[in-house]
């Protein structure tokens, strides 16, 4: 893998993440074509299409032969391959990005030979680019970043509670929301599963949880959290996969069993 990593064109990827961000940047909220997904209140603008084609565009280019697991335009069930995929969430935190509340970001997570080599969630909006290579530390804008070491009492905890599974998950989101407040700090929730992991990251808060989450919400903020000194897994403490859904707890090393304790039972 640092064979690898020591030829991996990290500094390009980030300029093309940041010139994809313009797409976001430059968009209009007020007139901006909407589709309806799956599922409650699940929507792809056209600036999700347009950041996911002009990445994509990028990345084969620089790495001609790459695949790609993305969140859009029927790329989301394809599995993780041979050499380079690129798991992308072109604008995560699309609600936030229809309704001009600016807490949305992209994010690009990249595996060689199915295992994770680098993470990269940039938000343009406060100009944060997060970014990790496996075993070599997770940075901020640069700066080496850690978890926090706080007690859980005083610790805040995010909790994912998104209207697609409402059906399938509104009374486990109820229930976690009891136990969570009962144990920790207080709750807080930025709309961005991406954005929250990264937050815990880089020492901001302490544990993030939602019963069912795609690969591309987790794959890139999953491994920063981790090479940041926190741990990432279901509800079950198994380890995430990148071929579907599953439940998804981020934690710092301080928080995460008592978080683990709470939620094993819920999915
Ligand atoms: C969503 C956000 C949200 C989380 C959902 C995700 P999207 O991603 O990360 O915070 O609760 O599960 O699907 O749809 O905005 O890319
Ligand atoms: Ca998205």
């Amino acid at each position: 893998m640092q064979d690898i990593l020591s030829v991996f064109p990290d500094r390009e990827v980030e300029e093309i993440i940041r010139e994809a961000s313009k797409i976001m940047l430059e968009a209009d909220n007020h007139r901006m074509r909407v589709e309806k997904k799956d599922g409650a209140a699940n929507f792809v603008t056209e600036y999700d299409v347009k950041v996911q084609r002009f990445l994509e565009e990028k990345f084969t280019a620089l790495l001609p032969g790459c695949g790609f697991l993305a969140e859009e335009e029927g790329e989301n069930e394809n599995p993780l391959g041979d050499g380079y995929t690129f798991i992308i969430d072109p604008i995560d935190g699309t609600t936030n990005f229809m309704f001009g509340r600016r807490a949305s970001c992209i994010s690009v997570g990249v595996f060689y030979n199915r295992q994770a080599l680098y993470g990269a969630v940039y938000d343009p909006y406060a100009d944060r680019f997060y970014s990790a290579k496996a075993g070599q530390g997770a940075y901020l804008n640069g700066e080496r970043i850690f978890t926090a070491d706080r007690d859980p009492s005083v610790g805040i905890a995010y909790i994912g509670s998104a209207p697609y599974y409402r059906e399938k998950t509104g009374r486990i989101i109820a229930e976690t929301t009891y136990e969570i407040l009962m144990h920790f700090g207080d709750i807080r929730r930025l709309g961005s599963a991406a954005l929250e992991i990264c937050s815990i990251a880089s020492g901001e808060a302490d544990v993030y949880c939602e019963p069912i989450l795609s690969p591309w919400d987790h794959a890139a903020a999953g491994l920063i959290l981790k090479e940041a000194g926190g741990i990432v897994t279901d509800y079950h403490g198994d380890p995430l996969g990148y071929n579907g859904p599953s439940s998804v707890l981020a934690a710092t090393k301080a928080s995460y069993d008592t978080a683990q304790n709470l939620l094993k039972g819920m999915v």
